[in-house]
């Protein structure tokens, strides 16, 4: 019990993490996405109140749409869990055997020409009036798997992270530290089943003023 309650912990929180600064490491390269982003969230919330709620974010299609297109780019799990076949079976003209082992490069199909254009850019007006989604049933877009094992941790993780990320970017104006422009920022990573920013994100947070 303590086993699986422990899995479950570290499935759910290292996951959200390394997507929350992901996220932050792609808003502050684009600075025009950080202001359409923010702008959309100060509307819908600004002088009403003091933080982002749950409801509020079903609003804010442009900041899901910023998460999905962080999660295309960097899914916090590239390769998501490596499963064994069972039975010998054919995909695409490759005979796999039983109990190979196999590894889904979800980090590969985010950036797969043929699903996506311009797919090294960070756009995310290309989910705006698309019903594209992560839930499973695109398979272009998979950063919890798709099928029986997809996370079952989806819909909380999701929410963490469009929560904390939605009031991270209302309540603060982010700026990158002295001697430090945007250009510096890289997407190195640290090899990991959840894979983190290599190198730390340092960023100078200002209140907004409201
Ligand atoms: C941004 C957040 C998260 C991401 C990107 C993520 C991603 C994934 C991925 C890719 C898998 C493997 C799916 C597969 O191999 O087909 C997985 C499995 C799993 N996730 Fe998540 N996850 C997140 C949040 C969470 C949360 C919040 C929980 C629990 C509270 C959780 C619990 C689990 C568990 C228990 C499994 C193993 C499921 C199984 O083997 O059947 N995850 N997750």
């Amino acid at each position: 019990m303590l086993f699986a309650l422990q899995n479950i912990f570290v499935a759910g929180t290292d996951t959200s993490a390394a997507t929350l600064v992901w996220a932050m490491t792609y808003l502050m390269k684009h600075p025009r996405v950080m202001k359409k982003v923010q702008e959309e969230i100060r509307s819908l919330v600004g002088g009403k109140k003091s933080f982002v709620d749950e409801d509020d974010v079903q609003e804010l299609h442009y900041h899901k749409a910023v998460v999905k297109e962080t999660m295309r780019l960097q899914p916090p799990v590239p390769l998501l869990v490596p499963k064994e076949t069972i039975e010998k079976c054919t995909i695409d003209g490759y005979e796999i055997p039983a109990k190979t082992l196999v590894y889904v490069n979800a980090w590969a199909i985010g950036r797969d020409p043929e699903a996506w254009e311009n797919p090294e850019e960070f756009n995310p007006e290309r989910f705006i009036d698309r019903s594209i989604d992560f839930k499973g049933q695109n398979f272009e877009l998979i950063p919890f798997g798709a099928g029986r094992r997809i996370c079952p941790g989806m819909h909380l993780g999701t929410a963490n992270v469009e929560l904390a990320l939605a009031n991270l970017l209302y309540k603060f104006d982010w700026e990158m530290p002295p001697g430090m422009k945007n250009q510096d920022l890289d997407f190195d990573v640290l090899a990991g089943i959840a894979v983190h920013k290599k190198n730390y994100l340092f960023l100078l947070a200002k209140a907004m003023s409201m």
